[in-house]
């Protein structure tokens, strides 16, 4: 059984599918932990289910390298053999990457390599995209950059809103996500022959 913990930062309707598969007894893979930045709305889900929460707040460190060892710590008293950030809304410090690659993956709105950063879903409307999409890839130092594991494509409605699009990206995501982190489990991937490191 793969030990997973998952670091979101808001609503988590990604962790909530992830919770609700391994619910099912049907998955090879179990939530022991869930990490936060913030208060995020998501962390109920793991509550409501007695599974561990922890927050550990950047404003609480001096630098981000601080606030990323303390982060790990947390992480590392769950022993997870994969970390999943699902929303998670911050860049992760060098420190932090190196401990947990290649075993430390991502989920991102767009198809990497195009739209990185916090606003894959609005940087895709202003370049006047007609498909986007989601991707799921293995974090490395940079902001978006590491190997890819696997992406699904969205076609963009004419006139679409950023929530709009935001809201049918997320419902190929939350599959997909699932989908990964099985795959991982059963070994069907293998995060180190994927990676760079
Ligand atoms: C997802 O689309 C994720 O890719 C992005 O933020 C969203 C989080 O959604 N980084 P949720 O909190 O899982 O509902």
């Amino acid at each position: 059984m793969l030990k997973i913990v998952v670091l979101i930062s808001g609503g988590g309707s990604n962790l909530k599918t992830l919770l609700e598969a391994a619910d099912s007894g049907n998955e090879p893979f179990t939530v022991v932990a869930v990490g936060s930045d913030t208060d995020a709305a998501g962390l109920s889900y793991a509550q409501e289910r007695g599974i561990p929460t922890f927050i550990t707040r950047p404003s609480h460190h001096d630098t981000r390298d601080a606030w990323g060892a303390a982060f790990l710590t947390e992480i590392q008293k769950h022993h997870p053999d994969l970390v999943v950030s699902a929303g998670l809304m911050r860049i992760l410090p060098s420190n932090f990457v190196e401990a947990l690659s290649p075993n430390l993956i991502n989920t991102h709105p767009a198809l990497l390599p195009l739209y990185p950063g916090a606003h894959g879903v609005r940087d895709a409307l202003a370049a006047g995209a007609t498909e986007t999409g989601v991707t799921v890839h293995i974090i490395d130092t940079g902001v978006d950059t590491g190997p890819v594991i696997r992406q699904h494509t969205v076609s963009v409605l004419p006139g679409e809103s950023e929530a709009d699009l935001h809201e049918r990206i997320k419902a190929v995501e939350r599959p997909l996500l699932v989908h990964t982190v099985r795959d991982i489990a059963t070994g069907a991937i293998q995060l180190d022959q994927l990676s760079n490191a």
